[in-house]
C-alpha cells in the first residue's frame, strides 16, 4: 500500500490541513505575495491570485492523488487562516524531502521549527522512511537553523544547484541537511 503522510497534523501551538481551492486570497494575504518571503524560494511572489488559485487546485490534486509534493497550510490553532505552508515529497528508496514557508509576521516564534520537527518524527517513525533531508539557499541561516532545531544535521554545500527567481537567473548554492535513521 502506497505510503500517505497524515491528511491534517497538530502540534502545540499549529495545525496543518490540506489546501483548499479557495484558499487563494488568504494565501496571497499571509505570505505569497511578498518577495522577501520568496527572497530564497523557487518561485517568485504572486502578483495576482488567479495563479496561485491554480497552483492551489494542483495542490488539492496532488492530495487526491497520494503523489508529488504534498503540502498543508499552517494555522494558528483555533483558527482556519494561514500563516505559511509546509509540505514533503516522498521520494521513494525511503526519503522524505521537506520545505516551509511562513508569512513575515510569523517568523521568529519557532513555528518552522515546531511544524518540520513533527513532521520529521512523523516520517522516521515509519519502517519505510529512513532519510529526512530538506536543503536551502546558503545565505538564508534561519532555515539552516530551522532544519536543524528539527534534528537534521548539516551534510554540505550543493553548489549551484537551485534557483532563486526572485533574486535573478542563475544557479545558486545550497545548504543540505538531513536526519537518518
Ligand atoms: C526560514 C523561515 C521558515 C524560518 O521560520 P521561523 O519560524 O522564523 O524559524 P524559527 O523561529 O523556528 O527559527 C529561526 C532560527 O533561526 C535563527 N536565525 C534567524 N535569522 C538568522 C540569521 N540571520 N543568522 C543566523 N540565525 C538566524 C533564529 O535565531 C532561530 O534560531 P533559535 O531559535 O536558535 O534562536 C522563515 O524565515 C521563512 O518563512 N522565510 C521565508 C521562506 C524561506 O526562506 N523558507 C525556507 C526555504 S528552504
Amino acid at each position: 500500500m502506497k505510503l500517505r503522510p497524515p491528511v491534517t497534523f497538530a502540534t502545540a501551538r499549529l495545525h496543518g490541513r490540506p489546501p483548499r481551492a479557495d484558499d487563494g486570497p488568504a494565501v496571497f494575504a499571509a505570505y505569497a505575495a511578498d518577495p522577501e518571503v520568496t527572497r530564497y524560494l523557487s518561485w517568485r511572489a504572486y502578483e495576482r491570485v488567479e495563479p496561485l488559485n491554480a497552483f492551489l487546485s494542483e495542490c488539492v490534486s496532488h492530495w487526491e492523488k497520494g503523489s508529488g509534493h504534498l503540502a498543508w497550510l499552517l494555522c494558528l490553532k483555533g483558527t482556519d487562516s494561514p500563516v505559511g505552508s509546509i509540505g514533503v515529497t516522498l521520494e521513494g528508496d525511503g526519503r522524505a524531502m521537506f520545505g516551509y514557508v511562513l508569512g513575515k509576521k510569523f517568523w521568529g516564534h519557532g513555528f518552522a521549527a515546531e511544524a518540520l520537527t513533527h513532521l520529521v518524527d512523523w516520517a522516521l517513525a515509519r519502517p519505510e522512511i529512513f532519510r529526512a533531508w530538506a536543503f536551502c539557499d546558503v545565505e538564508n541561516p534561519a532555515s539552516v537553523r530551522v532544519m536543524e532545531k528539527a534534528g537534521m544535521q548539516r551534510e554540505g554545500v550543493l553548489r549551484r544547484w537551485h534557483a532563486c527567481p526572485t533574486l535573478g537567473p542563475g544557479l545558486r548554492d545550497c545548504v543540505v541537511c538531513a536526519k537518518v535513521r
